[in-house]
């Protein structure tokens, strides 16, 4: 399945001077320790598995598992006996023992240039086991879920380890998303406790969070739910005699005394008041391998999110280790990837992976666009990042600018560049590579999902020669196989469903309280594998190339929306009767939201409506959500069994013309209505 030998034509080789001291140096070193990987699993995972502190070992193989439906539940549990907590691993273990408690591990960058400070591994441990006492002296136990939405601050590093510590399982709300998407997610996971801040600035808008948060919570109330502690941070509002987080020095514009920020006596909790008599020593919950450790909510095709459950031992390990190789993580690194801690690759690959591996990082919360587009680079040359990390949609945005303003900077230090998200173009690898990297640092082009924990399918930067756009190769232990619509294994060069045969450490157990939607989504289709969602192709040299998603399901800016979450907000405004939502292909956020709307009789379409139903799909779900385009459509094409031909209103919002086959269509003259009025300007 992987060649013996990598491919020498139409490859880019990467760093000849990197391979020196790489953990993995070579192709053949590579396939070597892949195969080892699949043979001898328990070898393989069990030589991964010494880094780490296990207060219990575990007993039996590393991995049990199910992925047939035809043959019972589906299950994966790892290292089964074993205890650890991962928390300990990532802090006490990195102090103590690697002696590792002045290393810095972030700097964090605030949204304005010059608002910044440095926190080291023990500091990080202290402010950790301060607010691990805190949730315990509000009740929080082992297994409890706590809800965190805050922005790209330490506390919420601190927050979610805090978790960790005492067994809890937190469930982050990406601070972009609306009160009423956060109020999903609460009742979802019976969140006991929510962690939020006053507020912060993206750009030069101000974000007032805890009046989200606030609305969030009175809608739970108003279902039945009571949350009943609300902890707030502040951020903006800090008075100047405080203490702040490590060493730093405020800005003029991040202190925000006009911020109104409601208060709640009877549920309100001030970070602040109760971190400052908490005691700084708290020992560490033992969990077993398979105590929750997360749920992160992701979309669903049905509309509704569905939380992804991962849990301790295998998160842990297969998010060290894939760090560790994937960014050739070494001890002088300074990594930065500019993902939200709201989204997977922020809690995979800005908290788990690098402090397992003892890492500096940078913490980045502003855009990379504020206040100039050359702020990316800046940060890069400030604390000389080595390893870098982000997405397609960031790269096609600083593309547009053209390289003068990445070349007002030195950038000497980078060595490893790394995109995620969606399939990056051809175009925008190539500006990667020459413009940024300067032909100089090889792109792991990571493709993985909330589901999978952690890269499945890369390159390693010296050892997999590059193709531009594709994910190449499969991780260590990973299986991908590629189906045909009848469910079988096609070899060599082909294309169809990309899927895996089995598990490796890191996959998701389960949808919170929802098994049977956990097995229907991802093993019903082709019973014995994982079904990604994702369709593939296999090049004649076994590279994999992700196509983008089969489902119903749209990619904006690196962020997975279903159509249907989006379609049932539109249709809870009363003067709607129908909605579909398709993705519009767009030259920086990869996909547009483009809707169609049928009015209830009467109604007439009109400017202020239109803005009417933006505001409300942004309410509902979030800012990431707001339709680009939104069409009235007096009737949808639909089969004649009433199913909506998402496939032809996908041409229309492109305006091609030729349809294929419409001879299902119920009444073409719709098509041809819908072309005529098609929305041509945002
Ligand atoms: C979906 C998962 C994994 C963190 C970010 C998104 C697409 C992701 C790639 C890539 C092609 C990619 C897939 C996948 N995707 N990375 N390198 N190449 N496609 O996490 O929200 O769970 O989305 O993102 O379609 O299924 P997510």
């Amino acid at each position: 399945m992987i060649p013996d030998q990598a491919p020498k034509e139409d490859v880019f080789l990467g760093c000849e001077e990197m391979k020196k001291e790489a953990h993995v140096p070579s192709f053949e070193k590579y396939k070597e320790l892949y195969l080892k990987s699949i043979d001898n699993p328990d070898e393989f995972w069990g030589d991964v598995a010494k880094d780490f502190f296990w207060k219990t070992k575990h007993s039996g193989q590393f991995l049990d598992y199910n992925f047939d439906v035809t043959k019972g539940e589906i299950f994966v549990k790892c290292m089964e006996g074993a205890s650890t907590n991962i928390c300990y691993n990532l802090l006490d273990r990195n102090v103590h023992e690697r002696k590792l408690g002045d290393k810095v591990a972030f700097y964090w960058e605030g949204n304005e240039p010059g608002d910044e400070l440095t926190v080291t591994y023990r500091e990080l441990l202290q402010r950790v086991c301060q607010f691990a006492n805190v949730l315990k002296s509000q009740g929080v136990k082992k297994g409890d879920r706590v809800s965190i939405y805050m922005p790209m601050v330490v506390e919420l590093v601190v927050a979610m380890l805090a978790c960790v510590r005492i067994g809890a399982v937190h469930s982050i709300v990406f601070a972009g998303f609306s009160a009423e998407s956060l109020c999903e997610r609460i009742l979802d996971s019976q969140c006991s406790l929510l962690v939020t801040a006053d507020g912060f600035y993206r750009g030069d808008k101000l974000i007032n969070l805890k009046f989200l948060a606030d609305e969030a919570l009175q809608k739970c109330r108003d279902k039945g739910f009571p949350v009943k502690r609300c902890i707030m941070l502040k951020h903006l509002s800090k008075e100047a005699e405080e203490t702040p987080l490590g060493s730093h020095s405020p800005p003029a514009k991040r202190s925000c005394p006009d911020l109104q920020v409601p208060w709640n006596p009877d549920v309100d909790l001030c970070w602040h008041t109760l971190v400052h008599g908490a005691s700084d020593e708290c020992e560490p919950e033992w969990c077993e391998s398979e105590d929750p450790l997360f749920i992160l909510y992701t979309s669903g095709s049905t509309g509704k999110p569905k939380g992804v459950l991962h849990t301790v031992s295998g998160y842990m390990l297969y998010t060290a280790v894939t760090f560790k190789l994937v960014f050739d993580y070494q001890p002088d690194d300074v990594y930065w990837c500019t993902a939200d801690i709201g989204w997977i690759t922020g809690h995979s690959y800005i908290t788990y992976g690098p402090l397992a591996n003892g890492a500096t990082s940078v913490l980045f919360e502003g855009l990379p666009t504020y206040p100039d587009v050359s702020r990316m680079w800046e940060i890069v040359d400030k604390y000389q990042v080595t390893k870098f990390y982000t997405a397609p949609t960031a790269i096609r945005l600083l593309m547009k600018y053209g390289s003068e303003p990445v070349q007002k900077y030195k950038r000497e230090s980078l060595k490893v560049l790394g995109t995620v998200g969606e399939p990056i173009n051809p175009e925008a690898w190539q500006w990667y590579y020459n413009v940024v990297g300067e032909k100089r640092c090889p792109i792991v082009d990571t493709f993985w999902q909330t589901e999978t924990g952690g890269h499945v399918l890369t390159p390693l930067p010296a050892a997999t020669p590059m193709k531009p756009g594709s994910a190449t190769f499969p991780f260590f232990g990973v299986v991908p196989a590629i189906l045909n619509e009848s469910g079988e294994e096609l070899e060599g060069p082909s294309e169809g469903y990309l899927v895996f045969k089995q598990p490796w450490p890191g996959v998701m157990r389960t949808v919170y309280g929802n098994q049977q939607r956990f097995e229907t989504t991802y093993f019903k289709k082709f019973p014995g594998y994982y079904v990604t969602g994702d369709g593939c192709r296999r090049d004649k040299d076994g590279y994999y190339w992700i196509t983008g998603r089969i489902d119903d399901m749209l990619n904006v800016s690196g962020h997975l929306l279903s159509t249907a979450e989006v379609e049932s907000a539109l249709v809870e405004h009363e003067v709607v009767a129908e909605a579909a939502v398709v993705g519009r292909p767009h030259p920086v956020k990869g996909e547009s939201l483009y809707c169609f709307v049928t009015l209830t009789d009467g109604v007439t379409y009109n400017r202020a409506l239109e803005a009417e139903l933006r505001k409300q799909v942004r309410e509902k779900i979030g800012a990431i959500a707001t339709p680009d385009y939104i069409q009235e459509a007096p009737g949808l094409p639909k089969t004649r069994s009433g199913k909506i031909m998402r496939r032809v209103l996908r041409k229309i919002a492109c305006d091609e013309r030729d349809l294929g086959d419409i001879s299902t269509l119920a009444d073409s003259s719709v098509v041809d209505q819908l072309f005529q009025n098609r929305c041509c300007t945002v």
